[in-house]
Formats: structure tokens, C-alpha cells, sequence
């Protein structure tokens, strides 16, 4: 048989029935107060449960991982009950779902952070961005992102044990993995880029040090839970929120080696035509060479995202340059994208005002054919 878009595909001992997955889409409408899935989110991946894999809105491991308003989290009782409910609804309907763990690291605020603590990071450096706070009326609004503080040594070990407790969580809310998001700018990509990461003991200077923090994070995950629930997402190359390597062929590379070797259940790479959530066609040049290196090192079922449509896709699978093709937008406006695209229908238009926060407007209101 072929391998095309439409060919199913064995991933952490599940069968996809195509190789259309659904991105990870933080839509910030957790129930208030502790930022709980509620009933419109189940109604919401309930029906997305025809993608191949739905990927879960990046979900905070602990209260200092959050960085925006609204967003759920994996550390109370009741929040692991609502995930309990979404992993249910998309079974019942067939699907399968990961989780997205997340943490902000420096893209916070103290608002958000135990004790109005500043957000914490590997080096004490500016953010250039902004985060999405609730002010003291209780409503959305911008919020500038403080100088974080450095974490020492006796920071770093929480943080690994938080994220192998999300991990349990996750799997005993009924999900099938978790994806560790190690991407767009976050905790684990501040440590691996060396812009963000100016330390100079064991967690900086070098790729391979620059990197220790997400190995690490990685195996405590995969004692947690075991590897073949695992997968873990990177933007290479990706520039939101400050990022930026000084050689990223070799740190990017010496990673995919690393994670090769613990047999997870993926690899999931963002196109660095994306920067965030918005496109931005000065792609890269140095994309392919990237791609092609991390291709090779990881031997294991690689997913892709960033900017694809169905032909896109398709040639995607047919060159071998991924094995699954994950769409954000698309997922957002039509909830039965697979269905659109096996059978040739035209495509519902995200509306990007309503993509966070808010209502059913905009998230569970989008027609299916
Ligand atoms: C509204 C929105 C929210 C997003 N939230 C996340 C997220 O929580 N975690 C993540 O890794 N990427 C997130 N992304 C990036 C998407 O997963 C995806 O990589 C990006 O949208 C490009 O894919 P697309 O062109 O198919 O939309 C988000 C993108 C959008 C548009």
C-alpha cells in the first residue's frame, strides 16, 4: 500500500486512521475561577475527534507555568475531572488525544505567579512581547512582562517534578500521551536558545547543556508514564518571543539525536514560516538543511505543522518529509476537516477575533458539511 495522507498509521500502540492531526490551539476559555475545562470545551473536542491525534491547547503544569488568562491548567483535582470528561467525549467518538504540558517560564506575570513572585527563567533578561492578563475589574487586557528571575539549582528540580505530575494527571484523566511543549518561546525553549539562556553552569554555554533541561524533562515524563506516551513539539529556528540560536543546526540537531534514543511516540516540528500564531513568508533559509538533518536523526514518526493546506500536506507524505501533518486554523473553523478534505469540500474561514476568549461564538459554533 502507499503511504499518502489518507493511510493509517500505528502511533504509541493506537491506529490513526489518516494523517491528519490537530494541532495544539489555546483558546482560553477554561471555567473560572481555577481555570477548569468545562462543558463548551468537551462540546469543542468532541467534535474535532476525526482528526488522526487531537493535541490538546497548551495545558500549565503548575500554577507558575501559567501565562495567560483563562488557560487550563493539570494541577487541581477539578481540573483533572474536566479533562477527564474532554478525554471521554473524543473516545466516545472514536478519536485519540494528547495533552500538551506547558510552561511559561518568563512569558507571565506576576499576577498569574504564586505569591505575585516574578516569573521565573533561565537568565534574568527582557521579554520582548507582551502576555494576557485579568485586571483588578476582571478584565482582558495586555500585560508587560516583567524582568523574570533567574532560577537557581533548588528552582530547576520542582519544575521537573511538576511536569512528571502533569504527566500522571494527564494520563489518569484518561489521555492517551502528552506532548511536551518545548516550543514558541516558552520555559524549555528559553533554556535551549542560547538568546534566552545566558547561564553558565550546567543548564548553559554549550547545546548540550542548553538542552539538558528538556532531556530531563523528558525522562522524568517517560519514568512517569512510559515513552511511548510522549512526544514532544520544537520550533527550530522559531524567533517568537525572543528566541534565536547560535547555532541551531547543532543544538537542534544533538536533540533529536537525544530523543531518538528514548523511542517516544513523536516528533513534532513547526515550521518556522510561523512566528507564534501569525504567518510570516521570511521563511528561513536555513529551514530545509534543519529539516532534513532532524528527519535523519529521528528515526521515530515525525509530525509536522506550519502554514500546510491539503496539497501541501499531501506532498508532505508522499516525500517522506513527515509522517503526520498537524493543522491549527483549519481545525479551529472546521471540525470535520479530515471529512472536508477527504472529500474534496471547500473550507468553513477561521475568525481570528474570536480565537481567544470569549464564548461558543467562534469555537463550537463552526458548521460541519
Ligand atoms: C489560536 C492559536 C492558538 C495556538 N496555541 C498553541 C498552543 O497552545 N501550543 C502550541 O504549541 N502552538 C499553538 N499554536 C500554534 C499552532 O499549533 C500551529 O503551529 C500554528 O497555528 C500553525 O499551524 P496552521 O498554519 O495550521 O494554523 C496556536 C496557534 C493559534 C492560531
Amino acid at each position: 500500500m502507499t503511504t499518502d495522507l489518507f493511510s493509517p498509521i500505528e502511533v504509541a500502540g493506537l491506529t490513526f486512521p489518516h494523517r491528519i492531526a490537530m494541532a495544539p490551539l489555546t483558546r482560553s476559555r477554561a471555567t473560572q475561577p481555577g481555570n477548569v475545562p468545562g462543558a463548551m470545551n468537551v462540546t469543542y473536542y468532541q467534535q474535532r475527534a476525526s482528526a488522526a491525534l487531537i493535541i490538546t491547547e497548551a495545558t500549565q503544569i503548575s500554577q507558575q507555568g501559567q501565562g495567560y488568562a483563562w488557560t487550563p491548567g493539570i494541577h487541581s483535582a477539578e481540573q483533572i475531572d474536566g479533562w477527564k470528561r474532554v478525554a471521554e467525549a473524543v473516545h466516545n467518538q472514536g478519536g485519540r488525544i494528547f495533552m500538551q504540558l506547558w510552561h511559561v517560564g518568563r512569558v507571565s506575570h506576576p499576577s498569574f505567579q504564586p505569591n505575585g513572585a516574578l516569573p521565573v527563567a533561565p537568565s534574568a533578561l527582557p521579554v520582548p512581547g507582551k502576555t494576557f492578563i485579568v485586571d483588578e475589574l476582571g478584565n482582558g487586557n495586555w500585560g508587560e512582562i516583567p524582568v523574570p528571575q533567574e532560577l537557581d539549582l533548588a528552582g530547576i528540580r520542582p519544575i521537573i517534578d511538576d511536569y512528571a505530575t502533569a504527566a500522571r494527571h494527564a494520563i489518569s484523566a484518561g489521555m492517551d500521551g502528552v506532548e511536551i511543549h518545548a516550543g514558541n518561546g516558552y520555559l524549555l525553549d528559553q533554556f535551549i536558545n542560547s538568546e534566552s539562556n545566558h547561564r553558565t553552569d550546567q543548564y548553559g554555554g554549550s547545546s548540550q547543556n542548553r538542552a539538558r533541561l528538556l532531556l530531563e524533562v523528558t525522562d522524568a515524563i517517560c519514568a512517569a508514564v512510559g515513552p511511548s506516551r510522549v512526544g514532544v513539539r520544537l520550533t527550530p529556528l522559531g524567533r517568537f518571543m525572543g528566541m534565536g540560536d547560535e547555532a541551531p543546526e547543532e543544538t537542534f540537531g544533538y536533540i533529536a539525536e537525544q530523543l531518538n534514543e528514548r523511542k517516544l511516540a513523536y516528533l513534532h516540528l513547526v515550521e518556522p514560516s510561523v512566528v507564534g500564531t501569525s504567518l510570516d513568508e521570511n521563511t528561513d533559509p536555513r529551514w530545509d538543511g534543519i529539516m532534513a538533518l532532524l528527519r535523519k536523526k529521528f528515526t521515530g514518526t515525525l509530525i509536522v505543522a506550519g502554514g500546510y493546506d491539503l496539497q501541501k500536506a499531501k506532498d508532505a507524505i508522499a516525500s517522506g518529509r513527515a509522517d503526520i501533518v498537524a493543522f491549527g486554523r483549519p481545525f479551529i473553523a472546521n471540525p470535520d476537516l479530515p471529512k472536508r478534505f477527504a472529500d474534496g469540500h471547500p473550507l468553513n474561514e477561521p475568525d481570528q477575533t474570536t480565537f481567544f476568549g470569549g464564548d461558543a461564538r467562534g469555537y463550537t459554533d463552526y458548521p460541519t458539511i
